[in-house]
């Protein structure tokens, strides 16, 4: 009789035939800046997460590194007052996000820096691109985005990441940065961004909810999965480094087809909603926390996911030194 339970039979087997094993190394560290000093904001809908002034900020990257957490990626919360329709905040190089990455770059040298590249932490309207009649104008908006990746480029991001979903815009990226002569500078793309309800909590954190409509027009339905791929096939094409598939959790199948069909490194957004479920849940004791946390992120590197960004990098680093 063919007898499976044999290599489950006690911790040194089930280790030794373990398929996936997951790393601090595939972990990137999402991190909410603010202006300020001193300031330390919880997230209300995101349990053990915190906005940080640039101050404190770096003492988190700073924890984040001794946890030997490699990367990190950063998210800006811009005062009402400094948004506007064309996102003009996103490429001013004295904003929140270029002195943040110097900060982080003189202070923890070797961590890696990876920007968000979108207007909608700018935007008055909350959207991704700049609106007009009710319309997220695409080319328009491509055209900021640029003079937001050159800026972060040479305030010395490691990364840019646009997140915005708007057409071409990692091709104009990827030209924009190479005549710029940063041609080290790589491209995360968000190349199957989905209009999900998994971003709540993160549109709390920075005030970056639509101030109408929703994302729909730009990013893509929850059904479709061969359009993932299309969106891949241009992205590859326009000079993506790393595909970026978000959310994760609801999208498994994504992940594991992106996989099977690119030899780029596929990394997953452990969103805000998804890191929600699982705190509100542990809060209650419905859960272990620790546990669904790793079966979690497992599952996701076991989809075909080589990088994970999550807001549990420091807890998960802390877990699996000891798993
Ligand atoms: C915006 C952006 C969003 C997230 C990352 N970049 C929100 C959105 O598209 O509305 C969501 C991340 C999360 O939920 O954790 N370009």
């Amino acid at each position: 009789m063919r007898r499976p339970r044999r290599l489950r039979r006690t911790e040194a087997l089930r280790r030794m035939v373990r398929e996936t094993v997951l790393t601090v190394d595939d972990l990137i560290y999402p991190l909410f800046v603010m202006e300020g000093e001193g300031l330390r904001e919880k997230v209300p809908s995101m349990l053990g997460c915190f906005r940080y002034s640039l101050d404190l900020l770096l003492d988190e990257v700073k924890a984040a590194q001794d946890l030997g957490i490699g990367a990190i990626a950063l998210f800006p919360l811009i005062p009402h007052h400094q948004k506007d329709n064309g996102g003009g905040a996103s490429y001013n190089p004295d904003g929140l996000v270029p002195r943040a990455i110097r900060a982080i770059k003189q202070a923890v040298p070797q961590m890696l820096v990876i920007t968000d590249v979108a207007l909608d932490p700018y935007s008055s309207e909350g959207h991704d691109g700049i609106v007009k009649n009710g319309q997220i104008l695409n080319d328009e908006t491509v055209a900021v985005l640029v003079k937001q990746a050159l800026m972060q480029a040479e305030a010395g991001a490691d990364f840019v990441a646009p997140s915005d979903m708007m057409d071409g815009r990692v091709g104009a990226i990827r030209q924009a940065l190479d005549a710029a002569g940063w041609i080290d500078v790589g491209i995360l793309a968000y190349a199957a961004k989905y209009a999900s309800a998994y971003y709540g909590p993160f549109r709390d954190a920075l005030d970056s909810a639509p101030k109408f409509g929703d994302k729909k027009t730009y990013q893509m339905d929850a059904a479709n999965a061969r359009e993932a791929l299309k969106e891949v096939e241009l992205d590859i094409a326009e000079g993506a480094d790393i595909l970026m598939v978000k959310p994760a959790l609801a999208y498994l199948d994504v992940i594991c087809r992106i996989k099977q069909h690119t030899n780029l490194p596929v990394a997953a957004y452990n969103v805000s909603g998804e890191y929600a479920l699982v705190k509100a849940a542990a809060q209650q004791g419905w859960i272990d926390e620790r546990t669904v946390m790793l079966e979690t992120l497992t599952s996701m590197k076991r989809a075909g996911a080589d990088v994970i960004l999550t807001y549990f990098a420091k807890e998960a680093a802390l877990a699996l030194r000891s798993y």
